[in-house]
């Protein structure tokens, strides 16, 4: 599904990645771990195709195929979904709006008739229940005045209803309570198939208790240190980075 060799990036003139090598296989739920600053969330927006973070060197095929070479939206529309660890707020831009645009871009990008208004709302009812999505919150303007878990409850949300075939979580289970963990836990599993693949950022192993991680890596100072299996998560809860 993605393959990243050599990757070095930077913000302005400080360099931040430096030549990270990640392969991520089909249908895999890989988590990445790793202290403060290491570079984790960086890796997620170079992925996304944020323009703040400049490629210098290296290369990253998504599905084969050079995902540096493509647009954000182009990005997203092959299948691409990064849910932030910081949410954006969209003043004026109603979550259904929002999501209807971007499913119907999706189809379109793919040759696919668009949804109409009916089918959209049949669709979206059926996911925001499962997520204990309300009306109300989805006739709000997308993640204003919401609360830190509302906008990662929502954000799982537009993770569903998108159905990428790559999703990139940025510490989707900080700031959740149990309840929210819980539910947000459960819809990444039930949206683990052959045919998709997870990255998920984490510092505890909260939601990998509910998405057990075919395989983990260990980031620092903008590298891959080290990639194993689950039980790498236990030796970082029990010992730190430090031994790393
Ligand atoms: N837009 C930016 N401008 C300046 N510095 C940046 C920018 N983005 C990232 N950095 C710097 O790059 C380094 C890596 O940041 P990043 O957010 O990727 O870390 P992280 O591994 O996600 O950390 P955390 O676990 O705290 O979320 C940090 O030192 C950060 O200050
Ligand atoms: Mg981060």
């Amino acid at each position: 599904m993605l393959e990243i060799k050599n990757l070095h990036a930077r913000v302005g003139d400080k360099e931040i990645l430096k030549g990270l090598n990640l392969t991520i296989q089909t249908g895999e739920v890989h988590a990445i771990m790793g202290p403060n600053g290491c570079g984790k969330s960086t890796l997620a927006s170079v992925i996304a195709g944020h323009p703040a973070y400049t490629v210098t060197e290296g290369e990253i095929l998504f599905k084969g195929q050079n995902l540096l070479k493509m647009k954000p939206d182009e990005r997203a529309n092959s299948g691409v979904f990064l849910a932030f660890q910081y949410p954006v707020e969209l003043p004026g831009v109603g979550m259904a709006q929002f999501l209807k645009a971007a499913l119907n871009a999706k189809r379109k990008f793919l040759g696919q008739q668009p949804m109409d208004a009916v089918q959209f709302m049949k669709y979206m009812n059926l996911r925001a229940k499962a997520l204990d999505i309300t009306s109300e919150m989805l006739k709000r303007s997308v993640n204003v005045g919401f609360s830190g878990g509302e906008k990662k409850r929502l954000e799982t949300f537009q993770m569903a209803m998108l159905e990428p075939d790559f999703c990139v979580l940025d510490e989707m289970d900080s700031g959740l309570d149990v309840d929210a963990l819980k539910l947000v836990g459960k819809a990444v599993s039930v949206m683990r198939e052959v045919h998709r693949s997870f990255m998920i950022i984490t510092h505890h192993d909260d939601l990998l208790q509910y998405v057990q991680p075919d395989r983990v890596s260990v980031m620092r100072e903008g590298r891959v240190l080290i990639t194993g299996s689950a039980e790498l998560v236990k030796e970082i809860e029990a010992k730190g980075y430090d031994k790393f």
